[in-house]
């Protein structure tokens, strides 16, 4: 071997060495960098990004349970960045995903907002980041429960007001058969069965219309609506009920009033409380409904001087299936349907009903709905409204007056 051979060899194994060295040297500072994120409350670039753009509560704490960052969300359930977390099981939560590998679900109730407000429910995820940082994202479920809830209780009151009538049916279906020889008795029997179908039928049809109220799809069929035409129609499908009962219906107030949207929908709710108002007064009594603008709301309200309604039970007539005095609803043949239709139509429209009512004295329902401007081929130039009523009501309109 010469000495350019022996140098050529000795710059192969210095640059060999020399290379292991740096390698070493490298994997080295990576350990410690992926160490250092490991064991330290630093956030990881992107992190406060990521959270600023979530629409749930998210945050991250650190080992003490100190929120590091917060999302947008967090901070009216008291997660403000810098805060400990107060609650004991979202503590909980975060000690058992520090201690495990996987991440931790679990639903609890948390405050959001000053102390009178109502705990919301949420589902907390939890995840761990590294040894010291946890990820807690919080979604809240309180409306979907609550609209869940719901439905669960409308089958349930449903099925069970459904039992009453096809258990009639049934029953005079068998008495029918068994006094086949006795025409009278027949005759009888079949009238009642015919009187328990119609009630089964009109039970189903308004079932029907509130769950269709109660669906969250928008109208179909939204339009600007004359006052007077859905109050006309209204007062003409109790016209015969009205007359039977020798009770006079009166409408007065305003004309050529204009509410944006489902005319069927906004008559029915009227006619119910019409429907209400005859069965619940005296033979021979009036019944008035008069149409009012109050600043940017119409006001239809539909008064008589029945029964009235005690003060105990004035907001629960507006649930389903609720009728004040069993005995007397069930003769006039009530599903306590009626109202809780009004109460959703009415809020549907971005309106409220209001009750007044004295035992004794009578009722006024009032429908309250966003006012609008007539549409433009109804307007007559002298009677043009002023500029001021050009906006729709709706968005400065409460929702919802009437009890829940
Ligand atoms: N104008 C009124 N005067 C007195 N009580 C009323 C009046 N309107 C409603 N109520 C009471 O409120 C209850 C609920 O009314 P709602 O219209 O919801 O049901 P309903 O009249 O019993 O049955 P339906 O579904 O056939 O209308 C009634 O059963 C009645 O006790
Ligand atoms: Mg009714």
């Amino acid at each position: 071997m010469d000495t350019s051979q022996l140098a050529l060899l000795a710059l192969l194994l210095g640059a060999v060495i020399g290379g292991s060295a740096a390698l070493v040297i490298m994997l080295a500072i990576r350990a410690r960098d992926r160490a250092r994120i490991e064991t330290s409350s630093e956030i990881p670039a992107g992190v406060r990004e990521v959270l600023h753009g979530m629409d749930d509560a998210a945050i991250v704490i650190d080992a003490s349970s100190t929120v590091l960052a917060a999302s947008a969300a967090a901070v009216p359930f008291h997660l403000d960045e810098g805060s400990v977390l107060s609650s004991d099981e979202l503590r909980g939560i975060a000690r058992r995903v520090r201690s495990s590998e996987s991440a931790v679900t679990a639903t609890l109730r948390l405050r959001r907002g000053a102390p009178p407000a109502e705990p919301r429910l949420v589902v907390v995820r939890a995840t761990r980041i590294s040894a010291r940082l946890t990820l807690l994202v919080l979604r809240d479920i309180t409306e979907r429960e609550r609209v869940e809830q719901m439905r669960r209780d409308f089958v349930a009151n449903t099925s069970h007001e459904l039992k009453t009538p096809v258990g009639a049916v049934s029953l005079l279906a068998e008495a029918i058969e068994s006094a086949a020889d006795d025409p009278d008795q027949v005759r009888d029997f079949a009238g009642r069965l015919t009187a328990e179908a119609a009630r089964l039928a009109q039970l189903t049809s308004r079932i029907m219309n509130l769950s269709r109220l109660q669906a969250t799809d928008e109208f179909t069929d939204e339009r600007e609506v004359a006052v007077d035409e859905i109050v006309a129609s209204a007062v003409e499908a109790h016209a015969i009920q009205a007359g039977s009962t020798g009770v006079e219906i009166v409408r007065g107030g305003e004309r050529g009033l204009y509410v944006r949207g489902d005319a069927q929908v906004l008559s029915e709710a009227i006619a119910n409380l019409i429907a209400n108002a005859i069965a619940y007064s005296p033979r021979g009594s009036s019944v008035g409904v008069g149409v009012k603008s109050v600043e940017n709301v119409v006001e239809i309200a539909v008064t008589d001087r029945g029964i009235g309604i005690a003060e105990g039970d004035q907001e629960r007539v507006f649930e389903r299936f609720y009728r004040a005095d069993q005995a007397r609803s069930r003769r006039t043949g009530g599903t306590g349907l009626g109202l809780a239709i009004v109460k959703h139509a009415v809020q549907r429209h971005g309106g409220e009903v209001r009750l007044w009512s004295r035992p004794g004295r009578g009722s006024t329902f009032t429908i309250r709905l966003p006012l609008i401007d007539p549409p433009v081929d109804q307007v007559q130039p002298k009677k043009r409204r002023k500029k001021k009523r050009a906006t729709p009501a709706a968005a400065s309109h409460p929702t919802n007056g009437a009890p829940a």
